[in-house]
């Protein structure tokens, strides 16, 4: 067993340190810069859905997945570039937008991530639809009438980087902190000293995961974009908690057994796991979607 969470820590960590060099191999300037290129699509003119689905991926999307961006999200960083988005098939279907993964990670919600500043409308949505339908057309497209591409606030390397470890970290605190209230729970019932040396032990190492959770949280959010304020303010509440039950804790064992704080100890962490199964719950959604519990 431990070999098996060796290995997948390893390997998380392989996938992890993969993605960081990953660079699509085509950065070339998209669409709007190139007047010459636009005036081509222009003259190819079919008909006129690109201009809206354009729009829509300047606005929504270009800020994650185009060369604008240092580090394109997901290695798909040409969504401004309409030519090859229609010609590769890999994100598009021509004509079928149920086939094509660009409509369907917005149909199911996925797409801009859940938790990001920016949400699209119903008008919005079937924009893109309509593009697909209409056999996803390069063109036309006049940059003239264009929304101005937002601003990318393009983040330090050193953030990416820290941020990426957050859905690995949170893991520890949720096992760890879990674990702690179940030794203290069994101490009740048992009154082996043993549970309560085990509480303790887990309580530190999962105060610890928890603290990095949420400093890696923090940097995750910055990276991608994300609001997700109450999930936020929620894991620092949880480390809070945590770091105020361990110096309970620690008082708990030291003092004699009329001084000891226990019953604020057992309070601290029930509130602690209570805060940490809501901010749990909350990052969960964002990342799955409400429906991983069938809806
Ligand atoms: C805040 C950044 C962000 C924004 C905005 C965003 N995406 Fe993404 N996108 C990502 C990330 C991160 C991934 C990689 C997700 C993964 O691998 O699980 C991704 C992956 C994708 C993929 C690839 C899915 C696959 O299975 O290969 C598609 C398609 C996609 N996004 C489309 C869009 C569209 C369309 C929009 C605009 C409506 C959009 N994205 C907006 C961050 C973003």
């Amino acid at each position: 067993m431990r070999r098996l969470l060796a290995t997948a820590a390893l390997l998380l960590l392989l996938v992890s340190l993969t993605g960081m060099q990953a660079r699509p191999d085509d950065v070339a300037a998209n669409a709007p810069e190139d007047s010459d290129r636009a005036a081509a699509l222009n003259a190819v003119a079919i008909t006129g859905t690109a201009q809206d689905a354009y729009a829509v991926f300047a606005e929504t999307c270009s800020a994650c997945h185009s060369a604008r961006s240092e580090r394109p999200k997901g290695d798909f960083g040409f969504i401004l570039d309409l030519h090859r988005l229609s010609r590769a098939g890999e994100y598009v279907v021509r004509g079928q937008p149920d086939k094509s993964s660009l409509w369907t990670v917005i149909a199911d919600g996925s797409m801009p991530p859940p938790g990001y500043e920016a949400a699209l409308s119903d008008a919005e949505r079937s924009a893109v639809r309509t593009w697909i339908e209409d056999g996803a057309p390069p063109g036309p497209i006049d940059p003239s009438v264009l929304p101005p591409l937002p601003a990318i606030e393009e983040t330090s390397a050193l953030v990416h980087w820290g941020g990426q470890w957050h859905p690995l970290v949170i893991h520890f605190p949720i096992g760890l902190l879990l674990a702690a209230a179940l030794a203290e729970i069994l101490f009740v019932l048992r009154r082996d000293d043993r549970y309560r040396a085990a509480a303790e032990f887990c309580l530190l190492v999962g105060t610890v995961g928890s603290c990095g959770a949420a400093l890696s949280g923090w940097l995750f959010a910055a990276d991608l974009g994300y609001a997700l304020t109450t999930h936020r303010w929620l894991g620092i509440a949880t480390s809070l908690f945590a770091l105020a039950t361990c110096q309970l804790a620690v008082r708990v064992r030291r003092l004699p057994p009329d001084d000891a704080p226990i019953l604020g100890y057992r309070l601290a962490l029930a509130a602690t796991i209570g805060l940490l199964v809501v901010t749990s719950h909350l990052g969960g959604i964002a990342t799955w979607g409400a429906s991983i519990f069938g809806g």
